[in-house]
């Protein structure tokens, strides 16, 4: 992901998430040297790139944390996003990460659904982690 990507990203983010991160908050993903951001494009028939879907996700120590993922209304389930994840394991397996983990919000089902289909399973929850409506979170991981 370019700082020129981020329009076409922050429209995705948008349509995706019911509190989407803002330009500022990919903007410091950009300059956070702890974090890798990637971003499936499709060639255009004027030549120009389209976004349809990103992944942010920072390396701590031996695990990577996923921490944004998401495709473009009209191309998912059409295995773009497990694509992604496949990157970010070996962006991680590259750098020795032993494990991949991530928060899952328990009502997202559709995203538990697509993480367990790529290998994830529930580790744990973290409490109220949802501050706008106090639900818990899902920890997952996997193995890398
Ligand atoms: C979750 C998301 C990233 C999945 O991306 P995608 O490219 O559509 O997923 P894929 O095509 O790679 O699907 C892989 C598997 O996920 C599951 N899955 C994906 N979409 C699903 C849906 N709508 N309903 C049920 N299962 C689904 C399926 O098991 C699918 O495997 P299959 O096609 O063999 O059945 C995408 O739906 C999205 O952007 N959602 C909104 C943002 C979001 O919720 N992000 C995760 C936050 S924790």
């Amino acid at each position: 992901m370019r700082r020129e990507d981020i329009d076409q990203v922050l429209a995705i983010e948008k349509v995706s998430f019911p509190s989407p991160w803002g330009r500022k908050t990919f903007e410091s993903e950009l300059e956070n040297s702890n974090a890798r951001n990637i971003v499936a494009k499709e060639k255009k028939a004027d030549g120009g790139d389209l976004v349809v879907a990103y992944v942010c996700f920072w390396f701590v120590a031996d695990e990577i944390h996923i921490i944004n993922i998401a495709v473009s209304l009209e191309y998912r389930g059409q295995g773009i996003g497990t694509k992604l994840l496949q990157e970010v394991f070996s962006e991680g397996r590259k750098k020795q990460c032993k494990v991949a983990v991530l928060e899952a919000h328990p009502s997202n089902q559709k995203a538990i659904l697509f993480y367990r289909r790529s290998g994830f399973k529930v580790v744990g929850r973290r409490p109220g982690y949802y501050s706008e409506t106090g639900e818990n979170a899902l920890i997952m991981s996997k193995k890398l």
